[in-house]
């Protein structure tokens, strides 16, 4: 049996070291959090988060440090390189033992794939991954699993269509490796280009239920699930490369009218052109709900890897 003890001191840095029986101890008790979103709470009095961030952040870096305050807790940090003494040539792991000093947590984004893993090897304290260049994203993952149990009622049974920039998005990488663990039928859909990438579905071989396809129009009437992703630009080494898949999938109204009527259409955020504001009013827009789970479910690992719970 799982018990909040045993997220104490932990790292949060890949959906691979969770398994089914944590993941939902941890959106359980997300959804404990709610009230104390709402009213506050000494929980987390005296503890320091620090949020070290190499690359852009609207709702990772904040819903981190709201979720750190609504707990009583206080945050340090940056959300630009450029002004730490990583301009003067720190390297990063001098700058987390130094950062460790400081805190009882850290948060940490950065461009490289192993940038969390290696944070976590030289920290003493608990190392949450907010994003490791395009490799993972594991607290997206959670809010995301969040989101569709509270839409949904559960995991279990539903199709899900993963829609976009399969290769560079982070998220999809950890939402794939999450869904591994649950009875789901994923629907990997994107451009030849950007299809999932190998190492990922290598890692879930024999456990996940998925099909490849770059029809989504096909697919769209079966779903319960569609989950959108934004094209990384900011990945592609050739901009050219960008251009020609830049709008490749496009979801608006009158495209859903093919859907089931309680179909879910979720974005991590943030989209550009992929999803079209003329959803944003109909009832299967979940994306900026979804954000609102993100509070819940960084509040729980905050409090469960503190030991606070
Ligand atoms: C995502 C990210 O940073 O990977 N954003 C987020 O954290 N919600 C998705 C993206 O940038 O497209």
């Amino acid at each position: 049996m799982v018990e909040a003890s045993s997220f104490k001191g932990r790292d949060v840095v890949s959906m691979l070291d969770f398994n089914r029986e944590e993941i939902d101890f941890i959106l359980d008790k997300a959804s404990e959090m709610k009230p104390l979103a709402e009213r506050g709470s000494d929980l987390l009095k005296g503890r320091i988060l620090a949020t070290l961030f190499f690359e852009p952040s609207t709702r990772t870096r904040l819903s981190f440090e709201a979720a750190m305050h609504r707990l009583g807790g206080e945050v340090i940090g940056f959300a630009q390189p450029g002004v730490s003494s990583i301009a003067k040539g720190e390297s990063f792991e001098d700058t987390i033992r130094t950062v460790e000093n400081y805190a009882d947590v850290i948060v940490v984004r950065h461009p490289e794939e192993d940038s969390a893993v290696r944070a976590a090897r030289v920290a003493e304290i608990p190392v949450i991954n907010a994003g490791s260049g395009p490799w993972e994203h594991p607290t997206q993952a959670l809010l995301d699993l969040h989101t569709i149990r509270e839409a949904k009622g559960r995991i279990d049974g539903l199709n899900i269509a993963l829609v976009g920039d399969l290769l560079y998005g982070r998220t999809v990488h950890s939402l794939a490796f999450a869904l591994a663990n649950y009875d789901v039928k994923l629907y990997l859909v994107s451009p030849p280009q950007l299809k999932m990438r190998r190492d990922v579905l290598e890692k879930v071989e024999g456990r996940l239920n998925y099909v490849e396809t770059g029809d989504l129009k096909s697919i769209l009437p079966e779903l319960d699930v569609l989950y959108v992703t934004r094209v990384q630009k900011e990945r592609f080494p050739r901009p050219e490369d960008y251009e020609a898949v830049k709008d490749a999938y496009r979801i608006d109204r009158e495209m859903l009218r093919d859907a089931r009527e309680d179909l879910i259409v979720m974005h991590p955020l943030p989209r550009v052109t992929e999803i079209a504001t003329d959803v944003d009013e109909t009832p299967h827009a979940w994306y900026f709900r979804q954000v609102r789970h993100g509070l819940y479910v960084r509040m729980a690992l905050l409090a469960l890897v503190l030991g606070a719970l």
